[in-house]
C-alpha cells in the first residue's frame, strides 16, 4: 500500500523523497535504480546495505539488481517465499524485522546485520521487485522508513528491467 509520505514522515524523509525524484529524472532510465540505491545509502547512515531485487520473468525468483554496501551478498537469487525477502515478495507487504537472529525466515548475508526492512515494488497489484535494506543496529527501521520507502518503491516500479528466468 502507498501512503502520502508528506503527511506522515519526518522532514528528512520528505526532503529525501524530493531528492529521489530529482535523482530519477536526472539521467538515463537504465541507471535510475542504481542512482536511487546510491542516494538511499548515502543519505541515511542506518541504511548499511541497500539493494533492489527484481522478480524474474518466471515470477518465482528474485534476482539481485543494483546494490550498494560494504560487501556483496551471496544471495543473488532468492526463490519467492524464501527468506525475509521472499516473504515480502509473496505477500506484497513490507517486512520490518527488529532482530534478524530471532526470525527463522532470515537468510544471513552479512555478519554485521542485526535488523532488516524489505519493501515490495508493486505496480497495479503485481509485485515487480523489492527494496532490501540491512542495518547493523537492532530495530534500526520503523514506520517512517516504511512509509518513505513505499513511496520510493512506487517511483521505481517503471524502471524494472526485463529479468530472464532460470534456464
Ligand atoms: N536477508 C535476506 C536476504 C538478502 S540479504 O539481506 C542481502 C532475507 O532473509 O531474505
Amino acid at each position: 500500500m502507498s501512503h502520502p509520505v508528506a503527511d506522515t514522515a519526518p522532514g528528512e524523509h520528505v526532503d529525501a523523497l524530493a531528492l529521489v525524484r530529482d535523482t530519477i529524472a536526472d539521467g538515463g532510465p537504465e541507471e535510475a535504480a542504481q542512482r536511487v540505491v546510491d542516494v538511499l545509502h548515502e543519505r541515511f547512515p542506518h541504511y548499511d546495505w541497500v539493494g533492489i531485487y527484481w522478480v524474474d520473468d518466471s515470477g518465482s525468483m528474485l534476482v539481485l539488481g543494483p546494490w550498494r554496501g560494504p560487501e556483496a551478498t551471496e544471495h543473488t537469487r532468492i526463490p519467492i517465499g524464501t527468506g525475509i525477502c521472499g516473504a515480502a515478495a509473496a505477500s506484497g507487504q513490507t517486512e520490518i524485522v527488529d532482530d534478524v537472529n530471532a526470525d527463522p525466515r532470515y537468510l544471513a548475508c552479512f555478519a554485521t546485520t542485526r535488523s532488516e526492512i524489505v519493501v515490495p515494488i508493486i505496480y497495479e497489484g503485481t509485485v515487480l521487485g523489492e527494496i532490501d535494506i540491512d542495518g547493523s543496529d537492532p530495530a534500526a527501521f520503523g514506520e517512517p522508513d516504511a512509509l518513505f520507502l513505499e513511496e520510493v518503491a512506487a517511483l521505481l516500479a517503471p524502471f524494472r528491467p526485463t529479468v530472464a528466468g532460470a534456464a
